[in-house]
């Protein structure tokens, strides 16, 4: 059918809508008129975890369930409704503050993620990367080695090529106390001291209550109010968080 512009099969425009909230076609009406009437689903925001010189967009979609069992609107649409081949529309958003800086060249920088927030420190750290800058050090939480160290074989080969210089992971679920990376970062706060000193910058990724927020007193302890409001000022903390 021809819809909103493009020639594609109805079960795709079909697939487009809140499905539970569609009211059916009165007798007679036309179709396109019908379905540009019905609720949408809602947008999802992910990061991009890929920088466009490695080809296709890469995302990382964790499926949520909720308690009835139903899958997450966005999640499950990605990850067990959506077919092979079926265009999937998106909308790019910049997010301004979450770049590289243009002057860091020489700068070092820090990378905390936990969950998928792992994704846009993944594109921050392919860019460093594909610019030979070597001075980065990852800290990365997530739930288990065996089934959540998302890109591990990109992080790993990156350590192993020397373009993670600082590799630090917390486990939560491998011991029977959490361990989260705001906690590894107040253990190496004389290293983070040290490469702040140096002028290194601080990139945060996941989730804000808990993570962020936790990660934030760490920093605060480690060079109180006035330091971190002066390092967001000069653009060497900056955060990605939900
Ligand atoms: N997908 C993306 O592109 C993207 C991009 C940016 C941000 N985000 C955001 O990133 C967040 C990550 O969600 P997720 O479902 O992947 O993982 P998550 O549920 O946040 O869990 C990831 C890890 O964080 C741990 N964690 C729980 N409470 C914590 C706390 N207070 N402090 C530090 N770590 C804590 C969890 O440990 P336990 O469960 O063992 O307690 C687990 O090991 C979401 O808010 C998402 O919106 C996602």
């Amino acid at each position: 059918m021809h819809y909103q512009g493009r020639h594609i099969p109805l079960c795709w425009a079909l697939a487009e809508l809140q499905l539970d909230k569609v009211q059916p076609p009165a007798h007679g009406e036309s179709l396109a008129p019908w379905l540009a009437a019905q609720p949408k689903l809602p947008l999802r925001s992910y990061s991009i975890a890929s920088v466009p010189a490695e080809g296709p967009i890469t995302l990382l979609v964790r499926q949520v369930q909720c308690k009835d069992g139903a899958l997450g609107i966005g999640s499950g649409w990605l990850t067990a409704w959506a077919m092979e081949q079926q265009p999937v529309q998106i909308r790019l958003r910049s997010h301004n503050q979450f770049h590289l800086r243009a002057d860091s060249s020489n700068t070092p920088l820090i990378f905390i993620a936990n969950g998928t927030g792992i994704a846009g420190i993944r594109a921050l750290l392919a860019q460093r990367v594909a610019l030979g800058q070597r001075q980065n050090w990852l800290l990365f939480g997530e739930r288990k080695q065996q089934s959540d160290f998302f890109f591990a074989r990109d992080i790993q080969q990156w350590q192993q090529q020397g373009f993670i210089s600082h590799c630090s992971l917390a486990f939560s679920q491998e011991q029977t106390e959490k361990r989260y990376v705001q906690h590894v970062l107040a253990e190496q706060q004389q290293q983070l001291r040290q490469w702040l000193a140096q002028g290194a910058a601080i990139y945060v990724c996941g989730s804000l209550h808990g993570m962020g927020e936790a990660v934030h007193e760490v920093l605060q302890q480690v060079v109180g109010e006035a330091g971190l409001a002066l390092l967001k000022q000069q653009g060497r903390y900056r955060r990605d968080l939900y």
